[in-house]
């Protein structure tokens, strides 16, 4: 009921402006964001890399409602992998894109103009030696998603996919992308979505993440376990062994501020772990899934609400 109220939250308005506003707001924001600017960002990107950890820099942003918007979007994931090349962080660090923060949502011409963004991204991160993950946003959308991460591939065959398991289709999906080289995310998913496309009961979700991960960690691709949950973190070590997979063949995946500890922990235990870093301005729907996933975050948040920043 909560997390269903928190998902619808996240795309009003007048609750985005109530809770923008608010004081103690700053506070929780950096709890989960890197920073506004690039600079934050690569410093953040900089000191996970120094701990042994990988990065997936993520330009806040989503819903993109005009053209210039989508454009200057793409504009500021080049600037970040120039900056991270700078840094001397490309080996350590990739970008994480939102194809509706490229243009996605444009109309007829939505696909056509993300593609484009999406592979002038791809070239400049495959210019400077790193790569590119295509986040999954919600369901309306998987479909066309999959089809321009199929055309990125022609090109840019280390493009990497994300996969919800809490929807029904993804099983098969996995199926479809456990080849050869394809870098697979595979998520819970964080948005509200009808039980007639997805699992609603949370056990149903955790169950279907299971087979998928049986499908990705048996396959031919290279499994990214996008998880903080420590069942499936335990059963993603087990089929990784049963499949005879070494720590190198496959990669956890973690998001910035949550469970921090555990992040190093399995980085200490000669694991690939990599932080999913976002930064920007546009702060406000990913900080709402973020509050959905886990009512103690929204007493977290309820307390910094009330207090002064
Ligand atoms: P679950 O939510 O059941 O949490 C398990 C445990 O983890 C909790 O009990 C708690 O201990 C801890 N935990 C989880 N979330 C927490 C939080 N916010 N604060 C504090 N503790 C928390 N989704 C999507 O739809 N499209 C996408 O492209 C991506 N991309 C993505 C990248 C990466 C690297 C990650 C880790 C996640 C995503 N997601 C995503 C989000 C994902 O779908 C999911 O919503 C969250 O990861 C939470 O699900 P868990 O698997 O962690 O389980």
């Amino acid at each position: 009921m909560l997390r269903r109220a928190l998902l619808t939250a996240s795309r009003s308005d007048r609750v985005r402006d109530l809770i923008t506003s608010a004081p103690g707001t700053r506070r929780v924001v950096r709890r989960f964001v890197a920073g506004r600017s690039l600079e934050a960002a690569v410093g953040v990107a900089g000191r996970l890399a120094g701990a042994g950890l990988r990065v997936s820099l993520d330009h806040l942003g989503e819903d993109t409602a005009d053209r210039a918007q989508a454009d200057h979007m793409r504009e500021v994931c080049i600037r970040a992998i120039g900056a991270l090349g700078e840094a001397g962080l490309t080996g350590a660090a990739e970008i994480s894109l939102k194809l509706s923060s490229l243009g996605q949502a444009l109309g007829a011409d939505g696909n056509r103009i993300a593609f484009d963004n999406a592979a002038t991204v791809c070239a400049a991160a495959a210019a400077h030696g790193t790569t590119v993950t295509l986040d999954m946003e919600d369901h309306t959308t998987t479909d066309a998603t999959l089809a321009v991460l199929r055309d990125l591939r022609a090109d840019f065959p280390s493009v990497g996919a994300v996969l919800q398991a809490y929807l029904r289709r993804t099983e098969a999906d996995c199926r479809d992308l456990a080849t050869p080289g394809s870098r697979v995310r595979l998520c819970k998913g964080a948005y509200r979505e009808p039980a007639s496309v997805a699992f609603v009961e949370p056990h149903e979700v955790d169950l279907s993440y299971v087979r998928c991960l049986k499908v990705l960690m048996t396959g031919a691709g290279y499994p990214m376990v996008a998880s903080h949950d420590p069942r499936l973190i335990a059963i993603a070590a087990d089929l990784a062994a049963r499949s005879g997979r070494s720590p190198g063949d496959f990669e956890y995946q973690m998001l910035y501020g949550v469970r921090p500890d555990e992040q190093r922990r399995l980085a200490a235990a000669g694991e690939t772990v990599r932080v999913y870093v976002p930064f920007g301005e546009e702060w406000y729907g990913y900080l709402m899934r973020r509050l959905a996933e886990r009512p103690a975050n929204v007493a977290f948040f309820a307390r910094a609400l009330l207090s002064r920043d």
